[in-house]
């Protein structure tokens, strides 16, 4: 039977207990963990959101009925307890912060009992994701997930702090709005006053945060929930959170300064991690060409090399077509993993087949001094002397080759240089290694659409000393934009605003916008810079990547209290779902398909 609290109050939590405590009494609240009644005693662990406290119930120091309570006592109960702290009279816990201390209780209260929860609630879960998301409330329970959320609220609380203190105001943007420019598929909400019509759900502040800059806000920041309708993957949910800012009369460096100081912030106070300032900063071009990524993990080598120039006129015709192609042969130097076996070799090749590659050439150097290569007949001695010079091939190294137009040979030697990396377990999660990502081309080929698109967003400047090639070559283009990246992570992304109309008028041009339909897509944003726009830049992060990582975890669900499963949908409270035909009805909407 549950009984109330009835005037007891909760006195400080588990871990919240020391040692300077032995001889006070406490009253502790929480969650029954385990209980082991070993006869005239009976130990139970209780659990709060700070951690664990080791209880016990002796007859004679608890009364009777007390004590046959404890006994009776299972996993989940929700207990209040009474007692004195005393130093651990069993082994001392050295793992536990309360680990020589517990509390011996004088008074007991069941404030609730509990079912037997379908999975335990344990660290390091080893229950299937989908039973977990299923009762989340159980499994926001665990001690990992709770420190997790714990560390997501200092992140906010002190992001918030820094903000303020940097005088920038928060300031709160529609849910309900129109499309944004971010390239995702949009959320829609039909509105039931005007039929056929709908809002969007915004994929970003955007719009709003440009704005307010016209506004005259000059520094806006926001925690803002941001919506996108895409393919799911770890890092990627389908309603997540930025911390989103806007600043005015400022260029690249500015945003940068202000948002290093809040990084280098938030892991001293919260990892107690010192980020050397200035981060290091790496145009695009560079980390392509030494990464083959635009967000490079550098907590490890194993760099790509061009050797376009040492294989050209060579005998091996791959090599020799992709370059007439006007494509590039590049290379990553598997130092040490010479002596790979042939059917790993095999898995390697069929990961960058994964990412487009025709195929992956290698050539693995033996300690004896003996090499093999899987082009061998296509190469004389010479030819492959110099090809491996020109990739400092060691006894015991093996080569990786890729040939192709640049964009596939990046994203297969980017991947595999991961990938190698995974297999020598060479990702320390406890190094932070940050850089920012600058000079992004500011427009995209796209073969689909047979245009060029933005690569960042419609409104983002052109380098100045890149205008000129807008008329001719706007692929050549850098933008002023810029991406902060975290081991391999893209943490946040902004960029300086167009604020002239005729660069702007010039951009619609060349991603094949007529005005009107810029105007019917962002007439408004259009028509308040007619009064007076201020030079503006900005910058996103995605704060659930950024807890992420340092929580040390590997998918952001496990840092949002409720997240949403791979297609999308919310296990425990059914979501999607359908809706009754009157709400339809009144929403003017028929449905094609039976749901
Ligand atoms: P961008 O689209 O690059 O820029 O988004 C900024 C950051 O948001 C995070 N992010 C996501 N996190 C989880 N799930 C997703 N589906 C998801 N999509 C994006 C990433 C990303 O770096 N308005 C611009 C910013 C600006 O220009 O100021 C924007 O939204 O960490
Ligand atoms: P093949 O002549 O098809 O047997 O190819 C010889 C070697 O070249 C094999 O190891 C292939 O995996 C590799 N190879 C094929 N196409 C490419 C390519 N585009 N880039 C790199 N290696 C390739």
């Amino acid at each position: 039977m549950a009984e109330t609290m009835q005037g007891l109050k909760r006195s400080a939590r588990c871990a919240e207990i020391g040692k300077e405590s032995i001889g006070r009494e406490v009253t502790l609240m929480g969650w029954v963990q385990k209980s082991r009644n070993k006869g005239g005693i009976v130990f139970v662990d209780l659990r709060d959101r700070s951690g664990v406290m080791q209880l016990i119930f002796e007859n004679g120091s608890i009364d009777e009925e007390g004590f046959e309570k404890a006994g009776k006592l299972r996993s989940e109960f929700v207990i209040a307890a009474v007692g004195i702290v005393e130093a651990r009279s069993g082994a001392v816990n050295p793992n536990l912060p309360t680990g020589e201390i517990e509390l011996r209780v004088h008074k007991l209260r069941v404030l609730a009992e509990s079912e037997t929860p379908p999975f335990p609630i344990e660290e390091d879960s080893r229950t299937k994701e989908e039973l977990r998301l299923k009762h989340r409330y159980l499994d926001l329970r665990r001690p990992d997930l709770q420190r997790n959320l714990m560390m997501r609220s200092r992140v906010t609380a002190l992001t918030r702090n820094f903000f303020t203190e940097e005088g920038f105001l928060e300031i709160e943007t529609p849910m309900l709005m129109k499309s944004t420019p971010e390239g995702a598929r949009d959320y829609l909400v039909p509105s039931r006053v005007h039929p056929g019509s709908f809002y969007a759900l915004p994929q970003s502040p955007q719009i709003y945060k440009q704005l307010l800059m016209c506004s005259g806000y000059d520094r806006y920041f926001q925690i803002a929930r941001c919506f996108r309708d895409e393919d799911l993957r770890a890092d990627r949910q389908p309603e997540f959170t930025q911390i989103d800012l806007e600043m005015s009369f400022v260029d690249v460096d500015d945003v940068i300064d202000v948002n290093e100081r809040l990084l280098a912030r938030l892991f001293r106070e919260i990892l107690g991690v010192e980020v050397s300032l200035p981060i290091q900063r790496m145009t695009w071009k560079e980390a392509m060409e030494r990464f083959g990524s635009d967000k490079p993990d550098l907590r490890f080598g194993m760099e790509l090399r061009d050797v376009t120039d040492v294989v050209r006129g060579c005998g091996f015709g791959v090599f020799t077509g992709a370059i007439e192609q006007g494509g590039s042969v590049r290379g990553i130097n598997a130092e040490g993993l010479g002596a790979m076996p042939r059917k790993k070799i095999d898995k390697l090749v069929s990961f960058a087949k994964e990412f487009g590659a025709k195929g992956l050439a290698y050539v693995a150097l033996a300690e004896d001094g003996s090499r093999k290569a899987s082009f061998a007949k296509f190469m004389s001695e010479e030819e492959m002397d110099a090809l491996i010079k020109a990739m400092d091939g060691k006894a015991g190294d093996l080569l990786l080759f890729a040939a192709d137009q640049d964009k596939v040979v990046f994203d297969v030697l980017g991947n595999l240089r991961l990938e190698l990396a995974r297999g020598q377990e060479l990702l320390d999660k406890d190094v932070y290694r940050f850089v920012w990502i600058t000079e992004f081309p500011l427009l995209e080929w796209s073969e689909e659409e047979e245009r060029y698109t933005a690569m960042h967003h419609p409104f983002t400047m052109p380098m100045e000393e890149d205008l000129g090639l807008l008329d001719t070559e706007p692929g050549k283009v850098r933008a002023k934009a810029y991406d902060i990246v975290l081991n391999g992570t893209e943490l946040g992304g902004g960029s300086v605003r167009i604020h002239q109309d005729h660069i702007q008028e010039k951009m619609f041009q060349v991603l094949g916008f007529s005005m009107e339909e810029a105007h019917e897509q962002f007439g408004f944003l259009l028509q308040a810079f007619r009064y007076g726009v201020p030079p503006h830049a900005g910058l996103a992060y995605g704060l659930d990547r950024l807890v992420m990582l340092m929580a040390g975890e590997d998918s952001i669900r496990d840092v949002i209290a409720f997240p949403k499963m791979k297609d999308a949908s919310d296990l425990m409270a059914e979501a999607p779902g359908p809706v009754s035909s009157r709400q339809l009805e009144e929403l003017q909407i028929a449905l094609t398909t039976e749901g």
